[in-house]
This record gives structure tokens, C-alpha cells and sequence, in this order.
């Protein structure tokens, strides 16, 4: 018996010491992306036109990082505020902590080098070294080309500056220690041949990361085999529930038999003057996708993004798009 109790108490003992070497490795040591690349972006006005449109228009950086008027559809950002940060996402919205959208004006990142922004965009690891949550989604950012990164930061640091002081963001626990396993080294790629339609729309699919919304998600990870089918539940702080459309190749329930002149006059027509001008009662339907954004995005950019949807593979899922407030 009293073997038996040595034997418990060791045994006890090195669980602890496995668990608090385990947390002390991943406070401490994690996360771990290599330091930011010395570079020096030079601010081409190639680099800011190409940028203005991924930021504004494909990766939507303006979307998250301005404040939105959610009084019309689609809460497209405010004039004046683009860049500004203040965004909360919060338990509310299903997050496990509250995270705020920082001012990446210049009057924000002006502490920022330019190898440190490439590396918090592409990683998540922000200029003091901490991992960020993926509210952002910096995961699809490290794929993209790094010319276009190059690009984008060229852009930013264009912005008008604003001052404003955006608060830390925190997590509860555990994501306090989970975040720092998130953060990995991009993995970028090379922008493909126009005349390679699927795979070019492949590449701007992931530089305006739809799939994150599109596909159901479980414990913040996307559920395998539900890619592109919709379904993903947000609610809106008025009870009300917007749920993403199906837009993979399924005949029934998805986007299999659309037009792709369909496709493309949707998203124009989200951006133009007569939706964006008309301001909604409580309780219209309204969704959170920056349609006014991705609206502008240009015709040959739809279109291959539409004949990369028609490729991927079909789920069978029909999706109730909106519920209003139950009264
Ligand atoms: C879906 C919303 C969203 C999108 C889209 C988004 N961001 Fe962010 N971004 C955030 C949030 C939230 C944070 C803060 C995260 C945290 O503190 O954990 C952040 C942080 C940052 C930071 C760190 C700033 C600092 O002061 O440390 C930079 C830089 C940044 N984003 C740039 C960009 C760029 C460039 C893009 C587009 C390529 C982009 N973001 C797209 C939500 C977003
Ligand atoms: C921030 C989350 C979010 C992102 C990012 C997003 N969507 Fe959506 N999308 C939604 C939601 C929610 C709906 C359902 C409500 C609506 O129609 O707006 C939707 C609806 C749609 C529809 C209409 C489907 C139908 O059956 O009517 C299409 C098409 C679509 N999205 C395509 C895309 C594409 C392509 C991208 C990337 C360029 C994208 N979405 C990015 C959230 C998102």
C-alpha cells in the first residue's frame, strides 16, 4: 500500500511537471515565425494601385479595420475612418476573448518596420513578438504572393493618419495559451497565369479567404468535408442570425448551376449607389460579407473566382440564409 502511494505521488508529480513545462514552453517560448524579414518595401505607385485594390477590394483589410455602418446593408465602412481600428470582436459574436481591430493607419504602425508588417500579416505575430488571433485572417495572407503583400503594406503606410488608441485585446482561458501555438511561418506562393482560370481564381479565393466563412466551423477549426457549403451561423448583436450561402458546385443546394454572369452582377450590384445609399429598418435582412467591397472587385477577378467554385467539391447543404429577432 505504501508503495503503491510512492508510486502515485511520483507519478502525480511528473504530470504536474510535464503540464507546467508544457504551459511555461508555450507563454514563453511560443510563438515562434523567425524574426521579421529585413526588407525595405519601396512605395511604388504600381504598389499603392495594386494594394488600394487587395486592401480595399480582395483581402478587405479596410472592411475590419474601419468602422462599419451597420444601418446599411452590409456594413460597408465609414467615409473618414478607413484604417482607424476600434472594431470589437467580442463572446458575443462567439469568440473566446475580445479582440479589437488596430489602427493600421500610419499614426498606428508608424512603430512598425517594414519586415514587421510583413511578418504580422503573413503570421500573426505582431511587432512585440505576441501571437494574435485569427479574428484576422492571417493564415490565408501568408499564401498569397509576396509581391502583393509587398503591396499592400506600400498602401497602408498611404493612408490618411488617424489617431486613435485602440485597447489591447485579450483571451479568456485556455485560448490564452492556445493562441501562441497558432501563429506559422506563411507559406507564400506565386501569383498563377490569368490563362489558368481555375487556379488563378484559387489564388484570389484565398487572398479574399471566403472559404472562412463559407465552411462550418467547430471549436474555430473548419469542418473538413463542409468547404464552401455554407451554413457557418453569426449573429448580429439584435438577435438576429445571418448564415453563409452554399456556394460550392452542388446542383440543389449550391451555386452548380449558376450563370457566371449571375455571379459577377451580384456582387456588382451590392456595390453600387442604389444599395449602398438605402438605410435599413430593424429587422431587414443584412448580412455581415462585405459585399460593398468585394463588390468592386473586377470582372476578370469574379469570373475566375466563380470557375474556381465550380471546381471544388459539391456539399449537399441547404442553407436558411437569415432569421430575424424572434419577437
Ligand atoms: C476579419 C477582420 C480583419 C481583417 C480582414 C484584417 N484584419 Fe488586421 N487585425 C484584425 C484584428 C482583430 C487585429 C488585432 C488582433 C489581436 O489583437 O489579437 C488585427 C491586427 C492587425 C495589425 C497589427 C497592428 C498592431 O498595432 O499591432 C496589422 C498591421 C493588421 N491587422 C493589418 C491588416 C492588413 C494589412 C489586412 C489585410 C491584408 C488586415 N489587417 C485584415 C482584424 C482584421
Ligand atoms: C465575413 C464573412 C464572409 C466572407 C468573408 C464572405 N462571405 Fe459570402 N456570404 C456570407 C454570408 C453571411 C452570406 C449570406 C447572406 C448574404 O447573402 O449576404 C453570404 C452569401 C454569399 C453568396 C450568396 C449565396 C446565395 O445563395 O445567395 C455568395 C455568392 C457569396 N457569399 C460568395 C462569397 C465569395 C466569393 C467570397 C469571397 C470573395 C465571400 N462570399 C466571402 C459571409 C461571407
Amino acid at each position: 500500500m505504501k508503495k503503491l502511494k510512492i508510486i502515485l505521488f511520483w507519478f502525480v508529480l511528473l504530470v504536474v511537471v510535464i503540464v507546467v513545462g508544457s504551459l511555461t514552453y508555450i507563454k514563453f517560448a511560443l510563438p515562434d515565425v523567425g524574426p521579421a524579414p529585413v526588407i525595405t518595401v519601396e512605395r511604388t505607385p504600381e504598389r499603392v494601385a495594386r494594394g488600394e485594390y487587395l486592401a480595399n477590394h480582395v483581402s478587405v483589410c479596410i472592411d475590419c479595420h474601419s468602422v462599419r455602418d451597420w444601418s446599411r446593408f452590409s456594413g460597408p465602412p465609414t467615409e473618414g475612418t478607413y484604417g482607424k481600428g476600434g472594431d470589437r470582436f467580442d463572446q458575443k459574436f462567439g469568440f473566446p476573448g475580445v479582440y479589437y481591430a488596430k489602427n493600421i493607419t500610419p499614426s498606428g504602425i508608424s512603430r512598425y518596420s517594414d519586415g514587421e508588417l510583413f511578418r504580422v500579416i503573413t503570421t500573426g505575430v505582431n511587432k512585440e513578438g505576441e501571437a494574435m488571433f485569427p479574428v484576422m485572417p492571417f493564415h490565408y495572407y501568408g499564401q498569397m504572393d509576396e509581391e502583393d503583400i509587398k503591396s499592400i503594406i506600400a498602401y497602408i503606410r498611404t493612408l490618411k493618419p488617424i489617431e486613435n488608441v485602440v485597447p489591447k485585446s485579450s483571451s479568456d482561458f485556455p485560448m490564452n495559451f492556445i493562441l501562441n501555438t497558432i501563429p506559422h511561418k506563411g507559406t507564400p506562393s506565386k501569383i498563377p497565369a490569368k490563362s489558368d482560370l481555375v487556379a488563378y481564381g484559387k489564388y484570389i479565393t484565398n487572398a479574399s479567404s471566403c472559404i472562412e466563412c463559407h465552411t462550418r466551423v467547430d471549436k474555430g477549426k473548419l469542418i473538413p468535408g463542409t468547404e464552401f457549403g455554407g451554413g457557418r451561423e453569426f449573429p448580429f448583436p439584435d438577435g438576429s442570425v445571418v448564415r453563409s450561402g452554399n456556394i460550392s458546385s452542388d446542383m440543389q443546394t449550391g451555386i452548380g448551376k449558376w450563370k457566371k454572369e449571375t455571379f459577377v452582377a451580384l456582387f456588382h450590384a451590392h456595390s453600387d449607389s442604389t444599395t449602398l445609399h438605402t438605410t435599413l429598418k430593424p429587422g431587414d435582412f443584412n448580412s455581415i460579407m462585405p459585399w460593398t467591397m468585394y463588390g468592386k472587385m473586377t470582372n476578370e477577378d469574379l469570373e475566375a473566382i466563380f470557375a474556381y467554385l465550380q471546381s471544388v467539391p459539391a456539399v449537399n447543404n441547404m442553407v436558411v440564409k437569415f432569421s430575424p429577432v424572434k419577437k
